[in-house]
Order: structure tokens, then sequence, then C-alpha cells
């Protein structure tokens, strides 16, 4: 039941990819000179199908894992996922059901991704500039039409809406303020993630990370913030809000303050791989127990001996070395 990894942590978070295709190409994660038109993305027969997906929730909710994200590549590419959210749901009322999207065909499925029991959504925007957001997104796609789609989701009950903003120097800096006046008004919760040096197509450097410090200082000088307590033990965002009680904001700091100690995150892989980190080089099969006829209790060991062994920290270990590391793409697991 109680997993505990060998620091300790316990098993509470699953984020399930549903699929490895999305339909930007931001440069930090998928830039095209890589995923291009050649791209071997996965075959239908090499995911998992929902029926599996759902049989693995199952047996990881036994677990304790008390939180399901779903995520990509882009999830709401995948075929009639609101089935999926409807299976999930029905594993347990209790369970917080989630989804992180780019928001770029939200607008059409937020009704009935509520109605399937979806609970609340997190939206990818990195500007309010059109210009700097095509440039990272590099399809051509327009800053409107993600807000289109965060709005639709509010507007069906999957709120509060979480708006995520990757920083990166040099490109988008420019948005911090702009983005945080702009969903202060509007009660959408802002988080600043720094850029990180996930999978190994990005091209990282130290040097473009804008840190949280940075970013809640800058905001700090137009609309004074004040520390917020976690909404729970192991909260990735750190909390800020602003003095004047019109909202808060969040900063993810995981490159200039690692939060590992309290990681208690699990990824599964659309081909049904179980990585136990972000950072992780290999996942482990589960697809081949699923549809190699082992039981739910053989299944349910092998989860419990591999979150047994996890020694994962790749944040508060990161150096030169490990940045080069041929690590898993973040296209591949969610973030
Ligand atoms: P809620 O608190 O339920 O909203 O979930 P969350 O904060 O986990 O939200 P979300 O999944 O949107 O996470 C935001 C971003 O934080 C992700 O997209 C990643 O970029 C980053 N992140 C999440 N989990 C981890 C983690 O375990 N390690 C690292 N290094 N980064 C993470
Ligand atoms: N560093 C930080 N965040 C990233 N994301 C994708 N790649 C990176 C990276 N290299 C973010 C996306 C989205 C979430 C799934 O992860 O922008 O908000
Ligand atoms: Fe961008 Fe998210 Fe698609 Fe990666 S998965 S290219 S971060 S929209
Ligand atoms: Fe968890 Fe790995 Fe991120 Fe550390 S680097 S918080 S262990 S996913």
């Amino acid at each position: 039941m109680n997993l505990r990894d060998t620091l300790n942590r316990p098993l509470r978070d699953l984020r399930i990819s549903v699929t490895d295709r999305c339909n930007f190409r931001c440069t930090y994660c998928m830039p095209k000179e890589i995923f291009g038109s050649d791209y071997q993305f996965l075959r239908r027969d090499q995911i998992l199908t929902f029926e599996e997906i759902t049989r693995l929730a199952r047996i990881f909710v036994a677990h304790g894992i008390r939180k399901i994200r779903l995520t990509g590549g882009e999830p709401l590419v995948r075929h009639d996922l609101p089935v999926l959210v409807s299976m999930l749901s029905a594993i347990s009322p209790d369970l917080d059901l989630t989804l992180t999207t780019n928001g770029s065909i939200l607008a059409k499925q937020a009704r009935a991704l509520k109605e399937a029991g979806l609970k609340r959504v997190s939206v990818s925007l990195d500007s309010l500039d059109d210009e700097i957001f095509k440039a990272m997104n590099d399809v051509d796609f327009p800053v409107w039409k993600v807000i289109e789609g965060m709005d639709a989701a509010a507007a069906a009950g999957l709120g509060p809406i979480k708006v995520n903003m990757v920083v990166k120097r040099g490109l988008n800096e420019s948005s911090i303020l702009p983005m945080a006046r702009f969903f202060r008004e509007k009660g959408y919760i802002l988080r600043f993630i720094e850029y990180m040096d996930v999978g190994h197509t990005n091209g990282w450097r130290m040097d473009d990370v804008v840190s949280a410090k940075e970013i809640i200082k800058m905001i700090d000088a137009e609309l004074p913030l004040e520390p917020a307590d976690p909404n729970y033990r192991g909260e990735v965002a750190e909390r800020w809000r602003y003095k004047d009680g019109s909202g808060e904001i969040g900063v993810i700091a995981s490159v200039t303050q690692a939060f590992c100690r309290d990681c208690n995150r699990a990824r599964l892989s659309a081909e049904g791989a179980l990585y136990t980190c972000l950072f992780s080089v290999k996942g482990h099969d589960l697809r081949g127990l699923l549809r190699g006829g082992a039981t739910d209790e053989d299944i349910s060991q092998a989860i419990a001996r591999l979150w047994g062994r996890r020694s994962d920290r790749y944040s508060e270990l990161r150096s030169e070395k490990t940045v080069a590391l041929p690590k898993v793409e973040m296209s591949h697991i969610g973030g």
C-alpha cells in the first residue's frame, strides 16, 4: 500500500502521457530540426489503449496515487480523450484528475472534458506578444486562440485555471510583467517555470535560465508580493500573493532551488514505460507486462519494486556532465 522510495518519498502523483505528438514545435521542447516531417512518432500499436491506461491507473491508485495529470506531447490531439477521462474518473471520486495542455484546441473540448469528470486544467502560454509567442511555438499559432481555450475551460468549470509560462533569457523576459498584469486581472494563476535541461535536443545552457528570484524581484517592484504557504507538501510551485489581495502567482524553480526532496511523482509514457524522474535516461517497460499476460498483482508488485528502488534527485545533482546525458524528451513524458 504505502510505498516509499530509498529517500522515504511516497508515490502520490501520476503523470500520464497519452501521445508523443504535438501540433506545436516549441523551440525549447520539439525543435523543428529534430521533430521534422521525417521524425518517427510512436505507431498506434505502440501506444497504450485507453483500457490499458485505465488498468494501470487503477493499480497505481491502489498504491496511493491521489492525482493523475494527463500530458503529451499535446494530450488533446489524442482522439476521444474525454472517453479516457471518464474511464479514469470512474476509478475514484477523490482522484484529482487534471490536464496540462497548450490550449490550442481546448475551446472545442472543454465542456466534454468537464462532463467526463476532469477537475481542472493547466494551460501553457509563454507570451502575450504574438511575435514572441509565434517565435516560440514555431507554428505561427496566435495568442488569442490560447486565451479563448482558457476562457472556455473557465466557463466550463475547469478552474481555477493555471497558466504555465516557461521563461527563457533573451526570448520572453519582456513578457513577464505583461503576463502578470493580464492574468491577475483575469483571476488565473500564472506560474513561471525556469527553463530546464529536459531531454537532449534543446541545447540548454545555464545562461538561458532566468531565475525564480529574478522573476519575483521584477514583479514585486511593480506589483508588490508576499510569500504564501504551500497548498500541500511537495507542491512544485512556490506560491506568492499580491499584497493588495488581487490574486497569486507561482514560480517553479527546478533549476535554482531543486525540490527533489519531496518529489512524489511518477511518469508513464504513451508507450507504457514508467519513468521515476523527469530527467531519466530510461523508463521501465510496463506495456510488456500488460500485453504479456501479467496479473494485476504481478504489475502491482513490479511497480512496488521499481518505486522501492528509486533514488532519483536529478535537479539536486545537476552538473555539466548530467546536462549532456541522453535523457528522455519532454514531449515523451509531458513535463
Ligand atoms: P498542480 O499543483 O496540481 O497544479 O500541479 P503542478 O504544479 O505539478 O502543475 P504542472 O503539471 O502544470 O507542472 C508545472 C511544470 O512544473 C511542469 O510542466 C514541469 O515543467 C515542472 N515540473 C513538474 N513536476 C516536476 C518535477 O518533478 N521535476 C521538475 N524538475 N519539474 C517539474
Ligand atoms: N523547461 C521548462 N519547462 C518546459 N516545458 C517544456 N519544455 C520545458 C523546458 N525545457 C513546459 C511547457 C509546459 C509544460 C508541460 O512544460 O511549456 O508548460
Ligand atoms: Fe510546446 Fe508543449 Fe508541444 Fe512541447 S509538448 S512543443 S512544450 S506545446
Ligand atoms: Fe523529481 Fe526528478 Fe524533478 Fe527531482 S528532478 S523533482 S526527482 S522529477
